[in-house]
């Protein structure tokens, strides 16, 4: 009799103890970051990071109910760790979403993953078009190279610019700028006398520019990922290409927020089209760019920190608003159509797609109390990624 006692008090401190575990588990929401914190795209995930822990210092980390865990994980950017890493999140950490993503290879090595596990994919920073398309899992909170890319091919030509030559990464994002802005550009009467492709790896710059130099066109369009724009400026002024007459212009990675202030007065003037400006002139960016900055030391939040920022938005607003039910599928649903105002202006998720629908400015970079920044001046509203396929 007293055994019998015995075991059901100790059963029932063992159920106790495991219903407790589950709980935990059960009321813990688990996002799984991956960005590249060190090499070339470093600075990619330390924009990320400070930007979705700046999401949760203003938003709280209680949710529907549930505690929001952030896991961020360095993949170095070699998308076979990014794949293992994201394997690991899966099976071992149960992670509710992945998210995080810094450059094309990477968002597509996870995608089998998030279609087999059925775990939301938000990509943060990768802009490659077809992204989207690798998985119905994939929600896009960054950019497409495409929908910058078509809005500089309208500019340059009524700008004087008609002949150019091109110059990008030798990868998906480069290859979308080359062909969406040359397709437009020939469209509207220029002519594109060279399209030259760098490495993507630790590229040299110099023998590129030489060529194009020797070409000497109206203006030399260039798409290089977040981190390398300062690079090319600096061979770009060295060669005395702008003495030369030749227009640098391009997708507002050149002119990184993350590095532009450091690029000297030779970038005052270089024109590009982007998403998303520090200088973007809404009270939404200016709260934004204050907090950022006063969380991490003064540093200046760049595009990648947006994509960080509205990706965190993304998710919150999907678990409230599926109250935590329904598992992948649940949030998936509830990231789909969501429309709100970004710090980069107004922004919506289309439900077809799941990429971003977004306004591409075209800003000219100027001094602002003694800083460079890309000022805008001209906004095409509305800009669905052109590289769809209908
Ligand atoms: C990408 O790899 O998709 C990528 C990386 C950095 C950028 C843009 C695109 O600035």
């Amino acid at each position: 009799m007293k055994k019998r006692v015995f075991l059901n008090a100790s059963a029932a401190a063992v159920l106790a103890m495991c219903s407790a575990a589950v709980m935990a588990q059960d009321n813990t929401f688990k996002i799984g970051l991956i960005v590249p914190m060190t090499g070339q795209q470093a600075s990619t995930g330390r924009q990320i990071e400070a930007a979705a822990r700046l999401y949760m210092a203003e938003n709280g980390n209680m949710v529907a109910g549930k505690k929001i865990e952030l896991i961020v994980k360095d993949d170095t950017s070699i998308p076979d760790v990014t794949k293992r890493l994201a394997q690991e999140l899966v099976v071992n950490d149960k992670v509710n979403v992945l998210a995080g993503f810094g450059i094309t290879p990477s968002a597509l090595a996870v995608a089998p993953i998030a279609t087999q596990s059925k775990t939301p994919q938000v990509v943060m920073a990768a802009a490659t078009s077809s992204i989207t398309q690798a998985s119905p899992y994939i929600v896009r909170t960054s950019f497409t190279l495409p929908q910058a890319s078509v809005s500089m091919a309208d500019w340059a030509p009524k700008n004087g610019i008609k002949k150019v030559v091109t110059l990008v990464s030798d990868y998906g994002p480069g290859i979308d700028a080359e062909k969406f802005f040359k397709e437009r550009f020939i469209f509207n009467g220029g002519t594109v006398i060279d399209t030259l492709r760098v490495p993507m790896r630790n590229p040299d710059f110099a023998p590129f520019l030489q060529k194009v130099r020797d070409a000497n066109p109206d203006g030399l369009f260039v798409f290089v990922p977040s981190g390398a724009g300062a690079a090319v400026m600096k061979q770009f002024l060295e060669r005395g290409m702008d003495k030369a007459g030749i227009k640098l212009i391009g997708t507002g990675d050149i002119t990184d927020d993350d590095q532009l202030n450091d690029m000297g007065d030779g970038a005052l003037g270089v024109v590009t089209s982007h998403h998303y400006s520090a200088a973007h002139p809404s009270p939404a960016n200016k709260k934004f760019v204050d907090a950022f900055q006063k969380a991490n030391k003064g540093m200046r939040p760049n595009f990648m920190a947006v994509g960080g920022y509205d990706g965190m938005r993304v998710i919150y607003e999907a678990l409230k608003a599926s109250k935590g039910q329904g598992g992948g599928d649940g949030l998936l649903a509830a990231m789909k159509g969501q429309l709100f105002e970004s710090p980069r202006g107004p922004m919506f998720i289309d439900a077809q797609t799941r990429d971003v629908v977004q306004n591409i400015y075209l800003r000219k970079v100027q001094k602002q109390n003694g800083q460079l920044y890309n000022v805008e001046f001209d906004v095409i509203k509305d800009v669905k990624d052109p590289g769809k396929t209908k």
